[in-house]
């Protein structure tokens, strides 16, 4: 596993695919979602929403990407919208954008949220994983993995308390190629709590791989959809939701808002949404 502190070092130009996808599906957030990501994860999907957009929004379509990970969906949308033709401007989210970097100890660092929430560790040697999987109890490693985290843990919301630049270090947590440009802009936001600043701005929103019922539950899930509705603009919103399966085929829906206030099916990829009953049972109240 590539080290964090490689990761951050290494010129944009030699990441690989492989080595940003192995890199920001290892890291777990806070409230136990995953940044898993991989390239060319819509590739089926993406050709039908451009030309869906060119249809009903505007030539400069206002998008939102809600849980973008790494951004490396984000950019691919934005790349297959400006190639159809789209003059779109486009924003992403997620509950984790700034994370930081800090040396614990010489040649040893903590990737932390700002919270001082630890998500991954560089060890002389290599990098790991600060939570305990139940291999490590078969095998022993828990009690160095347990050690290490509350050390690591420790110094590292010390020295973030400290904000020493030479030990602390302020990172992005999207690939470095999304960053290139002012097409797309990246913000640190939770679909969970409703933000004014965003109210009727949006002419399409995607939510892909993170209304997912196994990361939330009916009542939060509802409360995201209440959210983005808002998101959208009142006369001609759509929203995608989808969920990426093992086999790497996309089980989405394409919905948009009816004049009264609840989303409708527009079009379903492979077997449709998982919480497409939430997504059409919720009143969007302004
Ligand atoms: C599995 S990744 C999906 C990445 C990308 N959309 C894709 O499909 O390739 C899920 C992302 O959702 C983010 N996330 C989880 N809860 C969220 C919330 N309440 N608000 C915004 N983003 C959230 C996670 O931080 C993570 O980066």
């Amino acid at each position: 596993m590539l080290k964090a502190k490689t990761f951050f070092d290494m010129p944009p130009m030699r990441l690989t695919p492989r080595m940003e996808e192995d890199f920001f599906t290892s890291l777990m957030m806070r409230n136990g979602t995953y940044k898993t990501t991989f390239h060319d994860r819509f590739a089926e999907v993406n050709p039908y929403l451009v030309r869906y957009l060119r249809e009903h929004a505007s030539a400069s379509p206002q998008v939102l990407d809600i849980g973008v990970s790494s951004g490396i969906s984000t950019l691919e949308l934005h790349e297959n919208l400006r190639a159809g033709g789209l003059n779109v401007q486009m924003l992403g989210t997620d509950v984790l954008i700034d994370a930081f970097l800090v040396t614990v100890f010489p040649g040893c660092h903590a990737l932390v949220d700002p919270s001082g929430f630890p998500l991954r560790f560089d060890v002389p040697g290599g990098s790991m994983k600060p939570w305990v999987t139940r291999r490590d109890y078969y095998s022993g490693v828990f009690i160095a993995r347990k050690l290490i985290n509350k050390l690591f843990t420790y110094r590292a919301r010390r020295m973030l308390e400290q904000s020493d630049a030479a030990i602390v270090r302020a990172v992005k947590l999207v690939t470095p190629r999304a960053l290139v440009g002012a097409e797309i802009t990246f913000c640190c936001d939770d679909v969970s709590q409703y933000n004014p600043a965003y109210a009727a701005r949006f002419d399409f929103v995607r939510a892909a791989n993170v209304l997912n019922r196994g990361y939330f539950n009916a009542a939060v899930l509802s409360s995201m959809v209440r959210n983005i509705g808002r998101y959208l603009r009142p006369t001609h919103g759509s929203l995608f939701v989808t969920r990426t399966h093992d086999d790497r085929t996309n089980h989405g829906t394409l919905f948009r808002m009816a004049a009264n206030q609840y989303f409708e099916v527009v079009h379903r990829f492979g077997s449709g949404s998982e919480v497409e009953d939430v997504v059409t049972q919720t009143r969007i109240t302004p």
